[in-house]
């Protein structure tokens, strides 16, 4: 059983939770049970932030397959538009309600075109109420812990004449045999923990995602045998931070976990995302290392290079903790590639503070960086921090970052020239069909012209130009020496 369930319960429209919310449930026949309400009809997903959301967005996809809506290639082919929402930072917020507010007018000439909005913006109560507001006509607002009742939902939202608000405050179980419509044929993503207890001061997802909560191994193991059954090639097991996976079942943990995927066969890559600087244990390195599977690549996200920061962000480690595992990752981990995330302009953050950032990203050089300037979000410990900075002084710092992570980026792209790597044929271009577009095992992106028939399998490419962002190849018929 899970714990108490609260729904919230605004005017305009009435969910409360019933016993069977409370017990797993079957989300696949739960769908299934209403197919007819989606004949003939199309869903749109627009989906915000990270790949947890992305694949949140398949899952949804995929019940409202099952209920027998089809893809629509745009707005106004759509009898049901999802906005799948992130709340890390303002703008992407603002992004979202400057959508919904532009389809005002074709709602009123289609007053049966369905309005939807989930994801983690719907977790937050002050949102909630500025859709109740300023978005009457938005037809259902369901959170992150009840996605698995998009079908019932769905035909309440048909039903009312209000706006359905369905927003559960904390977790159910966690829901398995969930179907979900994946884009592409090659890779997919893995759900292994939802949640996050990490409470940094700054961070939003806590609050929307609830507590972590890890898949039991035998499920996440029978999904990938299943991908691997459909001919995918590569996962990404995903969660908020891999490395606590399997804490709060006390049986397992991540590099057990990690151990078991790499074995699957006919999975020719594994990836993880995002592991994060405490709890990374030798053990987990080891694993990485020693199996062929495992993709040499770690993101780790650093958010400063200065410990006093560092404390205020309650991140639970040190700049010189994280310099020294960098140092144990890239001692065992041969060709490793390491990439960050980093927030600039935290609450306090003086340039002193954010010069020992520039001299964590010199010394550790980071593959890549995710950059962002902080985004105050209410509700959050730093929200209520002093932050004397003015943006314009916030935003040359994040230029001066990026300037410099491009360039060491660069520097490791030039030093592939010339080389073969092996490449994971993902498909065109996304700009040139005659491109086809693949990443290496450290997850860089290489564009290439050659045969159609190379997608889906690992192609040594020889490298012969260097982007910033990304590498121009050509295949060689026989793989020597590959690396990168
Ligand atoms: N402001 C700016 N960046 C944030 N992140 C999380 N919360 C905030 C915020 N309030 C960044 C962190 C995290 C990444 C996913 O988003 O760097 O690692
Ligand atoms: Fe947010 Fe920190 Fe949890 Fe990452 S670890 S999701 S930054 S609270």
């Amino acid at each position: 059983m899970s714990e108490l369930i609260f729904i919230e319960d605004l005017p305009g429209g009435r969910h409360r939770p019933g016993p069977d919310e409370r017990r797993q449930v079957d989300c696949r026949a739960a769908a299934r049970s209403v197919p007819e309400v989606g004949r003939g009809k199309r869903f749109l997903i627009k989906t915000y932030g990270c790949q947890m959301n992305e694949h949140d967005s398949e899952i949804m996809a995929g019940m409202l397959r099952e209920m027998g809506y089809r893809p629509a290639g745009s707005v106004d082919e759509a009898d049901l538009i999802l906005f799948n929402t992130c709340a890390v930072r303002e703008n992407a917020e603002d992004k979202v309600f400057g959508e919904i507010g532009r389809l005002k007018p074709l709602k009123r000439r289609h007053p049966e075109l369905l309005l939807g909005l989930c994801g983690c913006m719907a977790q937050e109560e002050k949102v909630r109420h500025f859709v109740r507001d300023t978005f009457p006509y938005v037809d259902l607002v369901f959170g992150t812990h009840n996605l698995h009742l998009l079908p019932e939902l769905v035909v309440q939202a048909m039903a009312s004449q209000e706006t359905v608000f369905a927003v559960w405050d904390r977790p159910g179980q966690v829901v398995e045999n969930l179907p979900k419509l994946r884009k592409e044929g090659v890779k997919a993503w893995v759900n292994i923990q939802y949640g996050c207890n990490k409470y940094c001061t700054y961070c939003i997802v806590p609050f929307t995602r609830g507590r972590e909560r890890s898949r039991l191994p035998e499920d996440v193991v029978a999904e990938v045998e299943q991908l691997a059954a459909e001919g995918f090639k590569e996962v990404t097991l995903l969660g908020q931070n891999v490395n606590d996976y399997g804490l709060d079942l006390g049986t397992v943990d991540f590099a057990d976990l990690l151990r078991r995927v790499a074995k699957v066969g006919g999975i020719q890559r594994v990836r993880f995302t995002t592991s994060n600087p405490w709890n990374f244990t030798d053990k987990l390195i080891d694993a990485v290392a020693s199996e062929e599977a495992i993709c040499e690549h770690v993101h780790l996200p650093v958010q400063s290079g200065n410990n006093r920061i560092l404390k205020r962000m309650n991140r639970g480690y040190t700049r010189e903790a994280y310099l020294e595992l960098v140092e144990r990752i890239r001692a065992k981990i041969p060709g490793v590639s390491l990439t960050t995330d980093i927030i600039v302009g935290f609450p306090g953050e003086s340039e002193e503070d954010f010069q020992d950032t520039l001299d964590l990203v010199r010394e550790v050089k980071f593959d890549n960086a995710f950059t962002f300037l902080y985004s105050r979000r209410p509700g959050t410990a730093a929200a209520r921090m002093k932050d004397e900075t003015p943006p314009e002084e916030k935003k040359d710092r994040l230029r001066r970052l990026n300037e410099l992570q491009a360039a060491i980026s660069r520097e490791y792209h030039e030093k592939l020239v010339g080389k073969a790597v092996e490449v994971l044929v993902e498909g065109e271009s996304k700009t040139n069909p005659d491109v086809l577009a693949g990443r290496t095992r450290t997850n860089r992106l290489v564009l290439f012209r050659g045969p159609r028939t190379l997608i889906g399998r690992l192609t040594p490419v020889r490298i012969v130009e260097a982007q910033t962002w990304l590498l121009w190849g050509e295949p060689v018929s026989l793989m020597r020496e590959v690396s990168g």
